[in-house]
């Protein structure tokens, strides 16, 4: 229950949650991940987002160490999710705040999860600043990056972003720094994150970027995971963003599938023969092996993404669907598709996955590839096609 000193009288009070290992569909496997709170201490001593509810008492215990929770003058709420609001009332409870500051519809979440009818809220505007002695904190809304009542927190004396969900990662550890990570490890969380939280909302990224990059900034401290401190950490990590959210074409390719009998199973690995002899590197991900989340977590990667699935009772097999389901409403943008699956009888899948496909935007430069029953050589002459013919489309726009 240590709390550790980030910068000068600004402290980390949150807590690690080691053994969560979902959060809403997003499997946190192996680690889990880290709910960061901030407190600022100064004329008003300001405490930054909470926990998770579980972890409440890990906060009050942590920040007891700095100070008595009943000197807790103001709570600034960037973002009413749980795993930041969720200890919220326990802490307000401890600590009767003076002021608790949220944004508008910050204001709407947190009346949704609470009953503040006693609680002294009062909601700040997008640009609006605070004085709480020697610093002040300028609240920058960030509307759906990624709820409609996010904010960040700028510290201009401190060169301190608290940035809540932007530019975190489901890192649980004890150290609390990025520069302390392995560099690859860490670009791995980044992007894991990215590809499971953050994608959908990548135009608003694109439009957050340029404001923060006018601040002036040694420090980002997010809600999750590890602290980016110095120019070059806080560089890496808004390039890295710059980079997820513009999603440009990779060279490089996804195969996700399942399979009953192995028949689009052993399509699948003539695709790959006519992608790698296009020079286009290729991962095959069988859903029965791999988590829908490390699935996004390649596709940032990939450029082509081909999903292959048999035909059960006149639609693709269930982990196809769910896989189906959870990337459509990640919306990964600028890609290739392709659909393929072995049947005996009706044979929909395919066309329902290429279907599927083009209605995310994706471009579907072949026709769904079925084959009944056992693929024979004519079909795996066409499945060694139809990677190729991915891999053409896929250099072309890379390099157009
Ligand atoms: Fe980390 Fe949107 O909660």
């Amino acid at each position: 229950m240590t709390p550790l000193e980030i910068k000068k009288d600004i402290f980390w009070v949150g807590a690690v949650d080691f053994d969560n290992r979902d959060f809403h569909g997003y499997s946190l496997s192996p680690q889990g991940s880290t709910y960061n709170a901030y407190l600022i201490k100064d004329e008003k001593n300001v405490l930054f987002d909470t926990v998770s509810a579980h972890c409440a008492t890990t906060l009050l215990c942590r920040l007891a160490k700095v100070l008595p929770p009943e000197r807790v003058d103001y709570i600034v709420c960037n973002h009413l999710e749980p795993d930041h609001a969720g200890a919220l009332k326990a802490v307000v409870e401890r600590c009767k705040p003076e002021k608790i500051f949220c944004s508008k519809l910050g204001l709407q979440s947190m009346a949704g999860y609470f009953d503040i009818s006693n609680w002294p809220v009062q909601v700040v505007s997008n640009g609006e600043e605070i004085c709480i002695g020697k610093r002040t904190i300028t609240f920058v809304e960030t509307r759906m990056l990624h709820w409609p009542d996010s904010m960040v927190s700028y510290i201009k004396e401190d060169r301190l972003l608290i940035s809540n969900d932007a530019f975190g990662q489901n890192i649980a550890s004890t150290e609390r720094f990025a520069d302390q990570w392995n560099p690859y490890a860490l670009a791995q969380a980044v992007k894991e994150y990215y590809y499971n939280i953050v994608l959908p909302y990548s135009p608003q990224v694109l439009k957050v970027l340029p404001l923060v990059e006018s601040l002036d900034i040694d420090m980002i401290a997010p809600d999750h995971g590890l602290i980016h401190r110095g120019q070059e950490s806080v560089r890496l990590i808004l390039d890295m963003y710059r980079t997820l959210a513009e999603q440009k074409p990779q060279k490089r390719a996804v195969i996700i599938y399942d399979t009953m009998w192995h028949s689009t199973e052993k399509m699948a690995a003539a695709i790959i023969s006519g992608l790698e002899e296009q020079g286009v590197p290729v991962r095959l991900m069988s859903l029965k092996e791999n988590h829908h989340s490390a699935v996004m977590s390649e596709i940032a990667q990939c450029g082509a993404v081909i999903v292959g699935s048999p035909t059960h009772n006149n639609t693709y097999l269930p982990l196809v669907g769910a896989m189906l389901t959870y990337m459509k409403g990640l919306r990964p943008q600028n890609r290739i598709g392709g659909a393929f699956g072995s049947f005996g009888w009706s044979g929909e899948a395919p066309k329902q996955i290429y279907e599927w496909l083009s209605s995310m935007g994706w471009d579907m430069p072949v026709d769904a590839l079925r084959q009944k029953w056992s693929p024979d050589m004519e079909c795996y002459k066409a499945a060694h096609a139809m990677g190729a013919t991915i891999a053409k489309a896929l250099i072309a726009k890379c390099e157009g």
